[in-house]
């Protein structure tokens, strides 16, 4: 057990979610529980997407580093990739608190952050300084692809306007960028997922830069199946190479135990799974190999993830399960996934990818 975990998982346990959070953070900045040198990942969780390469598949989701504070001590934790934001353009203090919760009894979270965020001048110096080689390693980066999660203020937003902008502030220092038009906690900001709309920011976004790293859209568990295919057509005729599937879902399965269950804001965790799969199926069979797939939601042990990849996810992200169970979790995701892999006589992602569809 890493010391984090074994020091402060149960005193985190009993602060109030955010301030544990920040907490987390905090102690992550400062080098607690983080290896100096990223462990190595066995060759067979090695995979390339959209010319990148990541040492393995697991990846750690948008909101957690939603400043960018903490990209290089996640990536030397083992995650194989790091999404920093949700970033927006000017800094925002988000929604009144509290507003992050625990459902312990069904291992899920509840959310209304709002976009809580320094904004994109700090981001950027943080990437900036991210990018400069530090003394113990010989190059610069986090040794890991890196994302921008990209969103709107909830203050005099415009989405043609300010995705480009963002775009523009970002595309030299990361490898992919996020468009978020999901997050239920921005009024009117999952609108933006209509297959018109959306083509017009990525038009705008095409119009106003030649170049850019990979562009994906993030989007809601909440969907109508029915309107899921004409989004991704717009998604690919406007530029975009990739999805993320999915957001947190407004709906409250009625499975649900904890007597939090009825606070408003995004649930993410083990009651987003089954949604979560079902989108990505949906996803997967519409896009037909045309956009790189990256699967969220609910995923928590090594099956899991096998499981989203023969459904045809590329990468996968983690959220809920990292808050509850802390770094010691990517050790265990990686021990499962090479024990099914060897078991089943697996010697690569890509040979199972979409084999479920
Ligand atoms: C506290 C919290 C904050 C989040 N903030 C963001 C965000 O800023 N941008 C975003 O795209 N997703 C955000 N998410 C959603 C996650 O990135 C992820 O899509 C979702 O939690 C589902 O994954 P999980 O079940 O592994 O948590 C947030 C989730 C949580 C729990």
């Amino acid at each position: 057990m890493s010391l984090l975990n074994a020091l402060s998982l149960p005193l985190l346990r009993c602060l109030d979610p955010e301030v544990a959070h920040q907490f987390a953070l905090e102690a992550m900045t400062w080098g607690v529980s983080v290896p100096l040198c990223r462990p190595q990942d066995n060759p067979v969780l090695e995979t390339r997407v959209l010319g990148l390469r990541f040492s393995n598949p697991i990846g750690i989701a948008a909101g957690f580093d939603k400043d960018a504070r903490v990209v290089r001590p996640l990536a030397q934790m083992g995650f194989g990739f790091v999404e920093a934001g949700t970033v927006t353009l000017r800094p925002q203090s988000g929604n009144p608190k509290p507003r992050l919760f625990r459902l312990e009894e069904d291992k899920a979270v509840i959310n209304r952050m709002g976009f809580n965020n320094q904004g994109i001048d700090r981001f950027t110096v943080r990437l900036a300084r991210l990018l400069r080689p530090v003394p113990s390693r010989r190059e610069g980066g986090a040794g890991v692809p890196i994302g921008a999660n990209i969103g709107l203020n909830k203050e005099g937003a415009n989405p043609e306007q300010d995705y480009p902008a963002l775009v523009a502030r970002v595309k030299s220092y990361v490898d992919y960028i996020v468009l978020n038009v999901s997050s239920p906690n921005t009024p009117g900001l999952r609108d933006l997922q209509n297959a018109t709309r959306l083509r017009k920011i990525l038009d705008s976004i095409t119009a106003r830069h030649a170049k850019h790293p990979p562009l994906f859209v993030k989007l809601a568990p909440d969907l109508d199946d029915e309107t899921i295919p004409t989004i991704i057509e717009s998604a690919i005729d406007g530029g975009a190479q990739g999805l993320i599937v999915c957001n947190t879902t407004l709906a409250r399965p009625l499975s649900l135990r904890s007597p939090k269950k009825g606070e408003s804001g995004g649930l993410s965790g083990r009651p987003l799974t089954t949604r979560a799969i079902a989108m990505l199926r949906l996803v997967a069979q519409i896009s037909a190999g045309r956009l790189a797939l990256i699967s969220c939601g609910g995923i928590e042990s090594g099956l899991d993830i096998l499981e989203r990849i023969r459904l045809g996810a590329h990468l996968v992200q983690v959220y809920t399960a990292f808050a509850y169970e802390g770094p010691d979790l990517l050790h265990r995701l990686k021990k499962e996934m090479l024990f099914l892999m060897q078991s089943q006589g697996m010697k690569s992602l890509d040979d199972i990818r979409g084999s479920a569809l």
